[in-house]
């Protein structure tokens, strides 16, 4: 079965996102998913802070550029596909360059065009409960992908 989490406020969902920030390595691709207002920004919040980038730089949704670029223990690429009208503009924006396996990636909206991701990844659903917290479940993809969920279900960062 998938492994999940409930997150029963922000702050719970800033410390999984630190936890599995702690666990990530150069190359490694995460696939967010979830409606509006679902915390995929959040989980990139947390995500940051667990590789180490510079707490007072804020992490928001890139809206007008394709990727926004955090110096950390590894350089974090955060994408957005929202906005993404068809794979031929991802191939104009260069989005392949941002996989040469130098940062961590993490994709909101990567499900929309997900050819375009690494087959080996960490795709990361988040539902929204009827209690206003969230369930985040893991399906990983790969053997990192795995990996990865595996480390950050047994606990280990
Ligand atoms: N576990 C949680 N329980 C309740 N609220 C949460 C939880 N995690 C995050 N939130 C709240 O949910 C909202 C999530 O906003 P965020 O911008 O991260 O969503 P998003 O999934 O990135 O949306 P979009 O698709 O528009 O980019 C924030 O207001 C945050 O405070
Ligand atoms: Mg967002």
């Amino acid at each position: 079965m998938a492994p999940s989490f409930h997150c029963s406020d922000l702050r719970d969902t800033l410390a999984l996102g630190e936890r599995l920030g702690a666990l990530l390595g150069p190359g490694d691709t995460l696939c967010l998913s979830g409606p509006l207002g679902a915390g995929k920004t959040c989980l990139v919040q947390g995500i940051a802070t667990g590789l180490g980038v510079d707490p007072s730089v804020p992490v928001t949704s890139p809206t007008f550029t394709l990727v926004g670029e955090y110096p950390g223990r590894v350089p974090l690429r955060h994408a957005d596909f929202y906005r993404i009208e068809n794979e031929a503009r991802l191939f104009d924006l260069g989005f392949d360059d941002l996989l040469d396996g130098a940062a961590v990636v993490v994709v909101e909206w990567g499900e929309r065009w997900p050819s375009q991701l690494p087959p080996d990844r960490l795709d990361i659903r988040i539902e929204i409960l009827p209690s206003e917290g969230r369930r985040i479940e893991l399906q990983p993809r790969g053997e990192r992908g795995r990996g990865l969920a595996a480390a950050l279900a047994s606990g280990d960062a």
